[in-house]
């Protein structure tokens, strides 16, 4: 009897960023990062391993995708059978609680919510740091979604040893993050492919190593400390690093658009005005603003001035994966 398995794993948001990889088959990275699961979008995945199926069948958000799209997945499911010893193909439903459209690193919380349903499902019985190194192979940021709260992925120097460990779950301070969702351009370069260009041309690289390692020590104490303006400086630094990162590649690149740069002047007016907020940006324009839940209606009100409120999301640390089992 095959067991129908669902997961449901948090996306997180990098505050100290991973950009660029060492290890692309491994996925191991150039260095750690440190980041903070959201409660507000999330990933839903549902695995059945059944032999009568000719093929993987994928089914994203309702939609049943084609092999080029499923293909991702399924090189992921193998990895999986070929750990498990399960021969079947697999029956994937999985759903993306991210609003229609809204661009929001789904990576993330897709691959953890995979790792963790299909390796339950091929009858493997993974820890949570396991679980992280699985979920590694998917997506790199997916390492992190597996745990709640801040998280930091160790970048380790092999399979074993890279991983994401919780620093602090739950988190008992005020802090949240509210996204502003852009309009979409055609994504300039993959991230895959964009870690990949500055690793290999950028000037800056060697500086980059150096300064992450300095960032992940300032990060860990200024959590422990519960230091919203240390945690928001430091986050803001590392996410302007990493896209100088990409206007310094050859060919150079950017995520930002115009509208990027709007949602950044008005964090930065604000701050001027003694609020206490800061912003971080992943690939693509979406800017996340860093701040205490007490200052979300004065900082929603401002980026009213140039956004519409659908466009403004308000999340607050989440948890880590959930994993329920039904047999059928
Ligand atoms: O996991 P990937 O390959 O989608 O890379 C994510 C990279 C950033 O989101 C930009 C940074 C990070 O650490 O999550």
């Amino acid at each position: 009897m095959s067991k129908t398995v669902t997961a449901k794993a948090h996306t997180n948001i990098a505050l100290v960023k991973y950009w660029g990889k060492r290890d692309a088959t491994l996925m191991l990275p150039q260095t750690g990062s440190i980041s903070l699961t959201l409660d507000h979008f999330y990933t839903q995945t549902q695995v059945r391993f059944n032999d009568q199926l000719p093929t993987d069948q994928i089914t994203f958000n309702g939609t049943r995708l084609a092999a080029p799209q499923a293909q991702r997945i399924s090189t992921f499911l193998d990895l999986i059978r070929q750990q498990s010893g399960q021969t079947a193909a697999a029956e994937v439903v999985t759903t993306n609680h991210v609003p229609t459209s809204a661009g929001l690193a789904s990576s993330a919380s897709g691959f953890a919510a995979l790792a963790a349903a299909a390796s339950r499902a091929a009858g493997m019985t993974l820890t949570p740091t396991e679980l992280s190194r699985l979920a590694r192979r998917g997506s790199g940021s997916a390492t992190r979604s597996i745990f709640g709260g801040f998280v930091e992925w160790h970048a380790g120097h092999d399979d074993q040893s890279s991983y994401a460990e919780p620093l602090q779950d739950p988190v008992d301070w005020d802090i949240q993050m509210i996204a502003v969702v852009l309009k979409k351009s055609p994504k300039p370069i993959s991230s895959t492919a964009g870690m990949a260009r500055v690793v290999a041309t950028s000037p800056y690289y060697p500086a980059w190593i150096e300064t992450t390692k300095h960032d992940l020590t300032a990060m860990r104490a200024a959590i422990s400390a519960r230091d919203l303006e240390a945690v928001g400086t430091i986050a803001e630094r590392s996410a302007m690093r990493m896209h100088a990162l990409n206007l310094s590649a050859e060919p150079a690149f950017t995520y930002f658009t115009a509208d990027t740069l709007t949602a950044i002047n008005t964090v930065k007016d604000l701050r001027a005005r003694g609020i206490n907020c800061y912003y971080t940006l992943d690939a693509g324009p979406n800017v996340k603003i860093i701040c205490a839940g007490r200052d979300t209606t004065v900082i929603t009100t401002a980026l009213k001035q140039a956004f519409a409120a659908e466009q403004l999301i308000v999340a607050k640390p989440g948890p880590g994966i959930t994993v329920t089992e039904d047999a059928s």
